[in-house]
């Protein structure tokens, strides 16, 4: 009896567990974070660091320009403004004290201000990932949404339409924007799985043999543990029971009264 009890709350304990497992492992959220690479809890990957290596991706509207460079800090230093074709006033340039990943230029007064460093930037949402960047010394937020186009070549930005007075709103059009598998080596499941199958094999082939040899059994009797094999269906009854009443031990015991009357 007592070892029955055990076996139903150890199985029961196991599905519970797995089952949470499979809860967490549905929403898409950054198990890893750079400021640059989204490691998905599936072993996607999102990674941006690809998305332009040369000059800042921009998009203008009237006389402002936006001016995203991913993963570390653009200098907006006198020589990268040339190269930008920007006229700014250099008393009024906030994008050059250590770079910014994030700048905002105002042509009507000549400005860059600094919308976020590259160790600002957070990963946000779940299917649909956003890189937020916020500044909580200036309350300043930007949202660039990363939409997936796995056929452009070329990353383009784009304003939102609708922007707020709180945040400004972006979207990146990129390849890099796709979660995509890591390239090399098995994820963490597959080789748990693989673990669990050799395990499983050794178990029924070794314990077939021992029992084979050392104690003469034929044919079912060779199976290893054959009573449990023979209980578990009802193990996983009662263990979905525990399961779908929310974990509570007084559900299994009520599950085997029913089976006695
Ligand atoms: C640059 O900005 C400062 C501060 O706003 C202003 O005093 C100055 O006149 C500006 N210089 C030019 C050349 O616009
Ligand atoms: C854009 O900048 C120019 C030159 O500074 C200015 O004359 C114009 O009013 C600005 N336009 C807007 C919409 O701010
Ligand atoms: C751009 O500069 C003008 C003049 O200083 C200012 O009125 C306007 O609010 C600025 N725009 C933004 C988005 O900062
Ligand atoms: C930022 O927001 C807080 C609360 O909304 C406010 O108290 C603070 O003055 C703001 N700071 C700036 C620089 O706007
Ligand atoms: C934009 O804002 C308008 C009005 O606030 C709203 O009705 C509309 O749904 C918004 N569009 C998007 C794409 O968020």
């Amino acid at each position: 009896m007592a070892e029955r009890i055990f076996k139903d709350s150890f199985l029961s304990i196991l599905l519970c567990v797995l089952f949470s497992y499979s809860i967490h492992s549905e929403d898409n959220a950054c198990v890893v974070e750079t400021a640059c690479l989204c490691q998905l809890n599936d072993e996607r990957i999102i990674d941006i660091s690809h998305v332009t290596k040369d000059e800042p991706l921009s998009v203008s509207k009237e006389n402002l320009t936006y001016l995203f460079y991913p993963c570390s800090n653009y200098k907006y230093d006198e020589a990268h403004i040339k190269k930008l074709k920007l006229d700014v006033n250099v008393t009024l340039n906030f994008c050059n004290k250590d770079g910014a990943s994030l700048c905002l230029y105002n042509a009507t007064d000549k400005s860059l201000t600094n919308l976020g460093d590259a160790k600002d930037a957070k990963f946000s949402g779940n299917l649909l990932k956003s890189l937020v960047y916020s500044r909580p010394k200036s309350n300043i937020t930007s949202l660039i949404k990363l939409d997936c186009t796995p056929d452009d070549t070329n990353s383009y930005l784009t304003l939102e339409k609708n922007q707020s007075s709180d945040t400004h709103h972006l979207i990146l059009f990129s390849r890099y924007a796709c979660a995509h598998l890591e390239q090399h080596g098995l994820s963490t499941g597959s080789t748990l799985l693989i673990m669990f199958c050799v395990g499983f094999g050794i178990y029924l082939i070794g314990g077939a043999l021992v029992l084979h040899y050392l104690r003469g059994a034929q044919g079912k009797e060779m199976i290893p543990n054959f009573d449990f094999w023979v209980d578990l269906p009802y193990l996983v009854r009662d263990g979905t029971v525990f399961l779908l009443s929310g974990c509570n031990p007084l559900s299994v015991a009520r599950a085997e009264t029913y089976d006695r009357i």
